[in-house]
This record gives C-alpha cells, structure tokens and sequence, in this order.
C-alpha cells in the first residue's frame, strides 16, 4: 500500500468474524482428475480452462495481497486446481515473500515438488500442504485418474523435505466405500517423522461429484479407528483452526481430523478465497463472487480498494456448513478446483 501508511482497524463481518486468511487459487488446471473434485468427464481434453488474459497477473494479485494485509490478513495461502503448474510461481511467491508478519503457505498435490521445492522454499515459501488420499496405488491410481502412482507424490514430500521445509502437512480425504483403509495406512506411515496427517470428511463442493450425504466418512470414525490402534489425546489450541488436533501418547507426533460435515467450524470462519478469474468468495460454497478484477482494472487508490473490500468482508454472512442440512442452496456452487480447496 502506498497511500495510507497506518494500519486499519481489524475489520469483522455480520458475525464478528474478522478476516485473517486469503485463499489465492492461481490455476484452475490440474494433473490430476481426482473424481470427487475434477472428474474427468467433465474436464476431459476438451474442456475450456481460461484463457490467460483472464487471469489476474502476479502483479495484481501481490497488489491484492498488500491491501488484504492491511486489512488484517496475516496468512496467505496459494492454492489450485494444481498451483505448481502456474508458470514461474516462484516469481509470486518472492512478491508475497516480502510482506511482513503473514504466514506463506501453499496446498499442492506434490508431484511437481522434484522439480520445485528447491526454487519455492529459496523465494520465501514458509509452509507446505500435500495432498495424499491413499498409500496403495490401486486406491490411489483411482483417485487420482492421472495414471500417478504413490511414490511420485512421496518422492515429491522427501524433495520438500530435502529443500528445508519442516512439519508438512498431509491432507487426505476420505470417503466411505472408496478409501476409508487409507487412514490407518496414512496414520502409521507418517506417524513420528514430523507430518501431520489431517484426514478430511468428504465434502459437497462444486456440483460435479454427485456427492451424497452416505459417502461422507466422519471425523468420528475416523478417530474411533485410530483409537484402536493408538492413544491419542487431544490437543487444545487455536480455536480458529480448521482441524481438530491430536497427540500419539506415546511421542509420534499429531494427527488431525477436519469434520467440515459433521462438525462444521463456520462460526470461526477467517477465510476469504480469491479464484484465478480474480473474483473474490466469501465462502467455499458461495454460488457467486465479488468482482475484484474490474476493480483492479479500474483506476482507484489502493485506500479506495480496501474500503470496498473492507465492506465486502463487513457484509459477509455465510455459515453454509451450517446450515447445510437445514436451507436449501440459493445458486449452485463453484468447483473446488476454480475456488481454491
Ligand atoms: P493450516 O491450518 O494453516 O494448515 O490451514 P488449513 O487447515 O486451512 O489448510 P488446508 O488448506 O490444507 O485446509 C484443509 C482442508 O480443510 C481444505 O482443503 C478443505 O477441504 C477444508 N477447509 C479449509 N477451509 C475450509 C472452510 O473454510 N470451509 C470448509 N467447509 N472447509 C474448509
Ligand atoms: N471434500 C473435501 N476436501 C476436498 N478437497 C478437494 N475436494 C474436496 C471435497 N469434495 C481437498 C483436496 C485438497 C484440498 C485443497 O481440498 O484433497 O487437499
Ligand atoms: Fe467458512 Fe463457508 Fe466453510 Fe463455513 S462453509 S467454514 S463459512 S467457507
């Protein structure tokens, strides 16, 4: 920001949330064809992506960022479809580097890590989330429908680990019938090498999975299948978090589980995405953006920028996962993989 020097006042939405985190999906394209997010019968060879005129530059985004964090946001986090495929990330990661006080984190599906982690942990990047549903490859071959096997992504967390980054995170989604074996395979395998494993419920993003309420595997279950196996104890701490968080007793580390069904987290919900198009969503199950492109495009100081985006966020009033069961959903809702997960 080059216009307004002081800090503004945190701002907080309709239910006193204050906004803390910008979700940056810099890619809608993917490698993968994960059935529950890009099935690819809907993103076949097809299938128009946007074109790159559509996107926002790295330079608009980075001016995005700077007057987000203005406004309070103190950790950003570069997502996809794939992020790793958008060329020169590493040039935006340096941009967003530079900001002080903010977290730089990044959820990728690790398999461009060989390749990458080297270049993104020397531009700054602080944190880093895999994406890993099962350890089998006849699981995992099906999930990802890209013909990946395990070991591309493990030699991606190892390439990761090489490069410096400490206490990654492994996401892995979990629906019942598919893949619910993965997390006990998932648990002992990461369990005491300083990753956290965080097993997600299966969620109704995006309107292409034919997701269905019996196909969700809960939280609960899942930590009932660890207990038989390990104490855990759980771990008190940020009320903000996204994942329930537990510690092997026995010195193994932390696992985690994110009951975004069953136990929804809305009314601590920080978190503002920001899609490749330049649209802002206030909600991961927000049917339609905020504009922020025109915006950008047009000729306004960034002090004027962050009054519309402070009034933005003043506005917000979504709890969709909490109301899921009850109310019936306004507009179809966006693909994870144009949303940012
Ligand atoms: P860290 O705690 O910093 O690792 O961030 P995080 O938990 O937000 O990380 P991550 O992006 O890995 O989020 C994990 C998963 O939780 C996402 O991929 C989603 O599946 C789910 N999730 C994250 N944010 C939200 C949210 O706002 N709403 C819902 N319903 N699910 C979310
Ligand atoms: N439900 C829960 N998590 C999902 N993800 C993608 N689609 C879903 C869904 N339907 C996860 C990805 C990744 C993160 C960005 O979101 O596996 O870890
Ligand atoms: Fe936040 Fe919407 Fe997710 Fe609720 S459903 S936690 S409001 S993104």
């Amino acid at each position: 920001m080059n216009t307004s020097p002081t800090p503004l006042p945190t701002v907080h939405d309709a239910l006193a949330r204050p906004l803390r985190d910008l979700r940056i999906s810099v890619t809608g394209r993917s490698n993968f064809r994960c059935p529950y997010c890009m099935p690819r019968a809907l993103f076949g060879p097809d299938h128009a992506f946007l074109p790159r005129a559509a996107l926002l530059s790295f330079e608009e985004i980075f001016r995005l960022a700077q007057v987000f964090v203005h406004l309070g946001v103190n950790k950003l986090r570069l997502t996809g479809g794939e992020p790793l495929l958008r060329r020169d990330l590493e040039r935006l990661v340096a941009q967003l580097a530079t900001l002080t006080g903010v977290e730089l984190a990044m959820t990728t599906n690790g398999v461009l890590l060989g390749r990458k982690a080297q270049a993104l942990r020397a531009a700054g990047l602080t944190r880093l989330t895999v994406s890993l549903d099962a350890l089998d490859d006849a699981t995992f071959l099906r999930m990802n429908d890209a013909h990946t096997p395990v070991a591309e992504v493990l030699a991606g967390i190892e390439a990761a680990q090489r490069a410096g980054f400490t206490g990654l995170k492994i996401n892995a989604v979990i629906q019942r019938g598919v893949n619910e074996h993965a997390v006990l395979d998932l648990a002992r395998h990461f369990r005491g090498t300083g990753m956290t494993v965080r097993f997600i419920e299966y969620m109704d993003v995006g309107s292409s999975n034919g997701w269905r309420p019996a196909d969700v595997f809960s939280a609960q279950d899942m930590l009932a299948l660890l207990r038989q196996q390990w104490v855990l104890q759980p771990v008190t701490g940020n009320p903000h978090a996204v994942a329930q968080e537990y510690r092997y007793a026995d010195g193994a580390g932390t696992v985690g589980l994110i009951a975004a069904v069953t136990q929804p987290f809305c009314q601590h919900c920080t978190r503002l995405r920001l899609s490749t198009d330049g649209q802002l969503f206030t909600c991961l199950f927000a049917g339609t953006g905020f504009d922020v492109k025109t915006l950008l495009r047009a000729d306004l100081t960034d002090q004027a920028l962050a009054e519309h985006l402070g009034l933005l966020w003043q506005q917000r009033q979504d709890q969709y996962s909490q109301l899921r069961f009850h109310a019936a959903r306004a507009q179809p809702p966006k693909e994870m993989s144009y949303l940012g997960g």
